[in-house]
């Protein structure tokens, strides 16, 4: 890409991100934005904020070598030294102000983008700071959409549904051949430190749904007495079962006998063919055992997502290396749901796994752990302060594939995301695999 394509691309991306947070921050009352909706998440004018002080302080000060904007308000967007359920008693900028510095930022951030080299320090190499920040802001577009979907009251939000799945018939699961393939990426210009390096992994012959597990599918297991069965769960999955008194994923009533959901301040019956969505990797993780399968892991997903058998080498994405288009996956917050099973096959693997990127996020049996060789950067607080400590065990599972609500421009094949096994106000879903017999 040339200089200028690249500065035109980041400009874009930002311009992008701005756009999606002004839509989830201009759709509610200034009540509203100060109001903490759960607290999982933060007061929505936090985000609004913090996104801007992220902006300021590595685009700004790291990059341009500016002098603090506004430095006594550094530590009460610093996510680390407040958690999100402390964040609504903080002395927060009201929503104007937090308006007015993100807008400010901005501004003097396209400035700085028209003369600021782009090769030479590698924080600017390819344009990798920009690329961070604007995945940065998606990544919180992404949180404000989940708070949209716990904040009550009357719907605010509205967006086309996607387009029905196309009436092939697919086969219900899709064999991974035995072998080594490459995991992770070193060539991704702004691919995050915890995507990198890449390396070889070789695996036995598996496997894994062609679409992730429906709500119909999920509701057999629920008719089934899955929720009441502790075989099928983990210990530490029935202890949290019973402790949160789990019954149905979250958003899910019961009324005559048919199951509804609320989704961003509607109730509708709970469609059959979209993803389920909303559960925890342990009710995720009892599903599958009740299916008689288990959940991939994150090295499985990936071989599934990238491998091409043709040429042996990984693809940047399952349909190729091209950028995601509206033809591949459903991201972008587009379509403010997951298109049913089956949808998007011009976005199919190799092998033909459907809708590995977009719809819901994916739960992995895998432990967020880093890649052999890896190497914090830029700050360790991106990653590496979330892998296991020595000696303790690991407290988050990984996450891939993106969903609905994911920017095109913070999701890849290599993509990593990870969560508490308890969580489930996030957009994720699951499928399932399974070992195949030696020499399958
Ligand atoms: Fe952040």
């Amino acid at each position: 890409m040339t200089d200028e394509r690249l500065r035109e691309a980041i400009a874009g991306e930002l311009l992008a991100a701005r756009g999606r947070t002004q839509g989830l921050t201009d759709s509610v009352d200034d009540g509203e934005l100060i109001a903490q909706h759960s607290r999982l998440m933060s007061p929505l004018v936090w985000d609004l904020a913090h996104i801007g002080n992220q902006e300021e302080l590595w685009l700004l000060r790291n990059v341009g070598g500016r002098d603090p904007m506004h430095p006594e308000i550094d530590p009460l967007y610093d996510a680390f030294e407040h958690p999100r359920a402390e964040r609504p008693s903080l002395p927060l900028l009201p929503p104007a102000e937090a308006r007015g510095y993100a807008a400010e930022v901005r501004g003097r951030v396209l400035d700085l983008l028209e003369g600021v080299s782009l090769s030479g320090a590698p924080l600017l190499r390819a344009g990798f700071a920009f690329g961070l920040i604007a995945q940065h802001e998606q990544q919180h577009d992404e949180t404000m959409l989940i708070t949209h979907q716990l904040r009550k009251g009357e719907a605010v939000l509205a967006a086309p549904a996607p387009a029905p799945a196309p009436a092939d018939r697919l086969p219900a699961e899709v064999v991974v051949p035995a072998g080594p393939f490459t995991m992770g990426t070193d060539t991704e210009p702004w691919a995050l430190d915890n995507e990198r390096p890449a390396h070889r992994v070789d695996l036995p012959a598996f496997a894994i749904d062609t679409v992730p597990v429906s709500n119909g599918d999920y509701q057999r297991f629920i008719a089934d007495g899955g929720y009441r069965e502790p075989r099928w769960w983990s210990p530490a999955g029935w202890e949290h079962r019973n402790a949160a008194g789990l019954t149905a994923p979250l958003f899910w009533t019961a009324r005559d006998g048919v199951w509804l959901r609320r989704r961003f301040g509607r109730v509708e019956p709970v469609p059959p063919n979209e993803p389920v969505l909303h559960v925890t990797w342990y009710e995720a993780e009892a599903y599958a055992r009740w299916a008689g399968r288990r959940l991939p892991t994150e090295a499985e997903w990936e071989k599934a997502a990238r491998f091409d058998p043709a040429s042996g080498r990984s693809r940047r994405f399952p349909w190729g290396d091209e950028a995601p288009g509206e033809q591949h996956a459903n991201l972008g917050q587009r379509h403010l749901q997951p298109a049913e099973v089956g949808s998007y096959p011009a976005g199919a693997s190799p092998l033909g796994v459907r809708q590995l990127i977009g719809d819901v996020w994916e739960w992995t049996a895998s432990d967020f752990t880093p890649y052999p060789g890896f190497r914090a950067w830029p700050y360790r607080e991106y990653s590496e302060v979330f892998f296991p400590e020595a000696g303790r065990p690991a407290e988050y599972k990984v996450l891939r594939g993106g969903s609905f609500a994911v920017a095109p421009v913070a999701c890849r094949g290599t993509f990593r995301n990870w969560d508490y096994p308890i969580r489930r106000q996030i957009f994720a879903g699951f499928r399932t695999a399974r070992d195949l017999p030696d020499g399958a």
